[in-house]
């Protein structure tokens, strides 16, 4: 065990035209491997911005970023790409599954992807979808399941790839609040059973059920 995560004095600043716009300032965070985190904080308050820096998505104007012993602030962009399709799964609050495809033919695309044959994705996807309690429903499109059960996939599909990292930007922020607690409690169980969860929202409710919270305001992390 050791940290996952380190952000060191991290800043990010946005320029439109004549405006700079500093988003993030002097973040210093770090998460433990097997932790379950949120950061929690008002819209506007750059939650999305440092989601995706700590999702190798964007890049940092100056600090530092360590990512499982990796210095990510020295990498190129496709190094990033790499270090985020290895070790990172994202779950989304509009579940971003492909509407064509059956619920088990979304959770094997990233394995697929990795090279993995037809045949062995399918075994591997099936545990996922066994985790996430939807055996019975992989062969549903996403338009024949309920919002609940598409988060359910896509969670699935995130989990497939055994990541390092789950990160969530408000992954119950379509869902009513029953739905959204069966989310929370599935989230739970997978933290109990050593995945190392990070999640973004504005939800003082749904921040509770993490083991810590650190709150941002104003880009600064209180
Ligand atoms: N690409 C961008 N270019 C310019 N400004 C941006 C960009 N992305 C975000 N911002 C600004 O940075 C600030 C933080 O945005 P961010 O999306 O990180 O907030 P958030 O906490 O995720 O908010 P929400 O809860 O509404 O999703 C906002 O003032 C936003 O307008
Ligand atoms: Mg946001």
């Amino acid at each position: 065990m050791g940290h996952l995560i380190t952000l060191e004095n991290v800043n990010k600043t946005y320029t439109m035209g004549e405006e700079r716009l500093h988003v993030l300032k002097d973040i210093c965070l770090e998460v433990e491997q097997g932790e379950y985190v949120t950061i929690l904080g008002p819209s506007g308050s750059g939650k999305s911005t440092l989601m995706n820096i700590i999702g190798c998505m964007d890049t940092l104007d100056s600090g530092t970023y360590d990512f499982d012993g990796e210095a990510v602030h020295t990498f190129s962009d496709s190094q990033m790409t790499l270090l985020r399709n290895q070790k990172i799964g994202f779950i989304f609050q509009k579940y971003h599954l492909i509407p064509q495809y059956t619920a088990l033919q979304n959770i094997i695309m990233p394995l697929l992807l990795r090279g993995m044959t037809r045949r062995e994705a399918i075994e591997t996807a099936k545990e996922s979808i066994h985790l996430v309690g939807l055996s019975e429903r992989m062969m549903h499109r996403p338009s024949e399941l309920s919002g609940g059960q598409q988060q359910r996939v896509a969670i699935a599909r995130a989990l497939v790839t055994r990541p390092a990292l789950l990160l969530a930007d408000e992954p119950t922020g379509a869902l009513d609040s029953a739905t959204g607690k069966e989310i929370l409690k599935l989230f739970k169980q997978l933290n109990d059973s050593g995945n190392t969860i990070i999640m973004i929202t504005h939800d003082v409710n749904v921040a509770r059920s993490s083991q810590r919270i650190l709150a941002i305001s104003d880009g600064q992390i209180q």
